[in-house]
């Protein structure tokens, strides 16, 4: 498998400039680390209350596991308020999609808990005493943040998928890519017949 770095990297160079983090993201955001450090117990209560108030997100989790993940996206939230988002940042994002692989957390979890965090600072930006235009500048930071972070992340997520096939089946990857289009396309006829155009 490519490093957490390459696989960072090559998420990246996919996400067009115009949805990507740009140093006047990581910007606003480092500039106002206290306001947002300010909503931390919020983010992460709300983040598990939502994850546990949902069967298959909370089967998950073992038995008395809620205060060890508390602390890990605890550290997660600070981290990256604090910054700085760098290659280190992104490429530490790519791990962390692996860690969830092994834990059976899907893309679709990941993606829509992504958004939680961003629709969260959204919806609550405006208590953080700051003039419009910098709570603007502020909430689309961290929307492209959430973005980006579930672009690295599910990238990492096919890449661990596909290599850990690769070592079981001893395929080469792109011969398995091929096999894999051309199952694909037979199931686009199916799914063609079963909902035509939508
Ligand atoms: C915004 C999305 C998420 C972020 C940023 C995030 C972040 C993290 C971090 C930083 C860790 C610690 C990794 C380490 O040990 O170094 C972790 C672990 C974990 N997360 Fe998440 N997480 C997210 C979403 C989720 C979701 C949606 C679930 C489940 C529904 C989940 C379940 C877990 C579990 C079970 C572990 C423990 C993994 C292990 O066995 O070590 N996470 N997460």
């Amino acid at each position: 498998m490519e490093t957490m770095h390459e696989i960072a990297r090559e998420a990246i160079n996919q996400v067009p400039p115009e949805c990507r983090v740009l140093p006047e993201h990581t910007e606003v955001i480092a500039r106002n680390a206290d306001a947002l450090l300010s909503l931390t117990p919020e983010v992460i209560n709300g983040f598990y209350e939502t994850v546990y108030g949902h069967a298959p997100t909370a089967a998950i989790f073992h038995e008395g596991e809620r205060p060890m993940r508390e602390e890990s996206l605890t550290n997660w939230w600070e981290r990256t308020v604090r910054g700085p988002i760098d290659e280190n940042y992104w490429a530490w994002m790519s791990m962390v999609g692996l860690i969830h692989v092994i834990r059976r957390v899907t893309n679709p979890m990941m993606l829509s808990m992504t958004d939680f965090v961003a629709g969260y600072v959204s919806n609550n930006a405006h208590r953080l005493n700051l003039d419009p235009d910098e709570q603007r500048r502020l909430v689309d930071a961290l929307r492209r943040l959430a973005g980006m972070t579930g672009s690295v992340i599910t990238w990492g997520y096919d890449h661990a998928v596909s290599a850990a096939l690769f070592e079981v089946a001893g395929m080469p990857e792109a011969l398995l890519a091929r096999l894999r289009d051309a199952e694909i396309k037979t199931a686009l006829v199916d799914a063609r017949e079963e909902v035509g155009n939508g």
